[in-house]
C-alpha cells in the first residue's frame, strides 16, 4: 500500500509503497479516507521522545484516521465490513496517512453520517485530550471558570467547545488574528496573548487547561482559586507551585478510547462541537502539511486527504 513514511528519525517523509497491516483477531482493517495531523507526530520523527516511544522503520506518519472498515477480526461483535470507523489508535497500530490502517475494536468509533470523514478525522487525537483535560482530569461542571490556553489550536477549538457544552464560563488566550474564530467557538473572554498578561486580567478561575508549558504554566497557578485545578499537557510543576497556591495539579498524556470517542461524537452529531480545519493536503503533499504544522500556527487541525 501507499504511505506517507519516515526511513529514520529526522528523515524528510517520502511516499512510498510499504506492506499493509495485518488483521488481529480484536482489530479490523480499514481503507483510510482521512487522517488528521498533530504535533506529537513532529516531536516522535525528531526522536525526542525515543526512550519512551522507540519507533521502527518505516514509520508511518500520523495517529488520527477515520475511514470504512474492509476486513473484521474474529472477536470483534460491533463494527462490520462497510461501516465507517475513526480513532487515535494505540502506539503499535499508529501509522495514518496511508491507504489501509488496523484499528482495535475497543479504541474506534462508529462515524455519524453527517460528518465527513475529513471532520471526523481531525478528532480523535485532539478532541479526546481535550475531553479528558476537561472532563477526566478536570472535573469542569457547568458554572464554573476555566481559562483554555492556546484556544485557535488543535486541542483547544475542541477544549473551547467541550467546556461550553457543559456549561462553563470559559476564557482562552490566542492573538489577535484568532479572536473572532475563538469567540464564534464560544469563548467569554478573549485573551491576545501578545498585548495582554492573562494572569492580571483573571482571577478565582476554577481550572486552568495548559498545553504551553514553561512560563504559560508557571503563571497560571496564579489566575486559580483556592482549591482549583490546573491540568497541563506540557510541563510539570518542577517548583512545587501547586502547594504553594494551594491548588490540584495535573499532567497527563491522553489514550485512546472508543467509548469517550462516541460521546464526543454524539456532541459533533448535535451540532455542539464543529471541527476546525486550517487545511486539507493530499498524500503526496504530507511533507509540506507537517511543514505547516511545525510553525505552530495551525488555527484548528490539519488534515491530509487520503481517498
Ligand atoms: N500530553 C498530551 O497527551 C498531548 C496531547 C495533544 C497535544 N499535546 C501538546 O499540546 C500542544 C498543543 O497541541 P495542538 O494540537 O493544539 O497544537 P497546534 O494546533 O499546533 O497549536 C497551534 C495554535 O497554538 C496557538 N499558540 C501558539 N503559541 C501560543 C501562546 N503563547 N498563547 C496562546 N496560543 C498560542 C497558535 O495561535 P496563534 O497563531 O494565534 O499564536 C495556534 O493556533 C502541543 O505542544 C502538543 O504537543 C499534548
Amino acid at each position: 500500500m501507499k504511505a506517507a513514511v519516515i526511513q529514520d528519525y529526522e528523515a524528510p517523509i517520502e511516499i512510498a509503497e510499504i506492506d499493509k497491516p495485518i488483521l488481529q483477531d480484536d482489530s479490523v482493517i480499514i481503507e483510510v479516507h482521512a487522517a488528521s495531523l498533530n504535533p506529537i507526530d513532529n516531536i516522535l520523527r525528531a526522536g525526542h521522545l525515543k526512550e519512551m516511544m522507540a519507533l521502527s522503520f518505516p514509520h508511518v506518519m500520523g495517529y488520527d484516521v477515520s475511514g470504512m472498515v474492509v476486513e473484521v477480526g474474529a472477536s470483534v461483535t460491533t463494527v462490520k465490513v462497510g461501516d465507517s470507523v475513526l480513532a487515535r489508535p494505540n502506539q503499535e497500530d499508529a501509522g495514518a496517512i496511508a491507504e489501509f490502517a488496523r484499528l482495535k475494536e475497543n479504541e474506534l468509533a462508529l462515524k455519524p453520517a453527517g460528518l465527513s470523514h475529513t471532520d471526523a478525522a481531525s478528532a480523535p487525537l485532539a478532541g479526546l485530550t481535550a475531553w479528558q483535560a476537561l472532563i477526566t482530569k478536570g472535573d469542569l461542571q457547568k458554572g464554573q471558570k476555566v481559562l483554555i490556553h492556546a484556544g485557535s489550536g488543535g486541542v483547544g477549538t475542541y477544549a473551547i467547545q467541550i467546556a461550553k457544552s457543559i456549561g462553563a464560563y470559559v476564557a482562552t488566550t490566542t492573538s489577535a488574528r484568532n479572536a473572532e474564530l475563538v469567540k464564534r467557538l464560544g469563548a467569554d473572554v478573549v485573551i491576545d496573548y501578545k498585548t495582554q498578561q492573562f494572569q492580571d486580567e483573571l482571577s478565582d478561575y476554577d481550572l486552568v487547561f495548559d498545553m504551553l508549558g514553561g512560563d504559560t504554566l508557571a503563571e497560571s497557578f496564579k489566575v486559580l482559586r483556592k482549591g482549583g485545578t490546573l491540568v497541563s499537557i506540557k510541563g510539570q510543576d518542577t517548583e512545587g507551585l501547586a502547594a504553594k497556591h494551594n491548588v490540584r495539579f495535573e499532567w497527563f498524556f491522553m489514550s485512546p478510547d472508543g467509548k469517550m470517542l462516541s460521546e464526543l461524537l454524539a456532541l459533533m452529531d448535535a451540532g455542539a462541537v464543529k471541527p476546525v480545519i486550517d487545511r486539507v493536503y493530499s498524500m503526496d503533499q504530507s511533507s509540506d502539511a507537517y511543514d505547516q504544522l511545525a510553525t505552530g500556527r495551525a488555527v484548528g487541525k490539519i488534515v491530509v486527504s487520503i481517498k
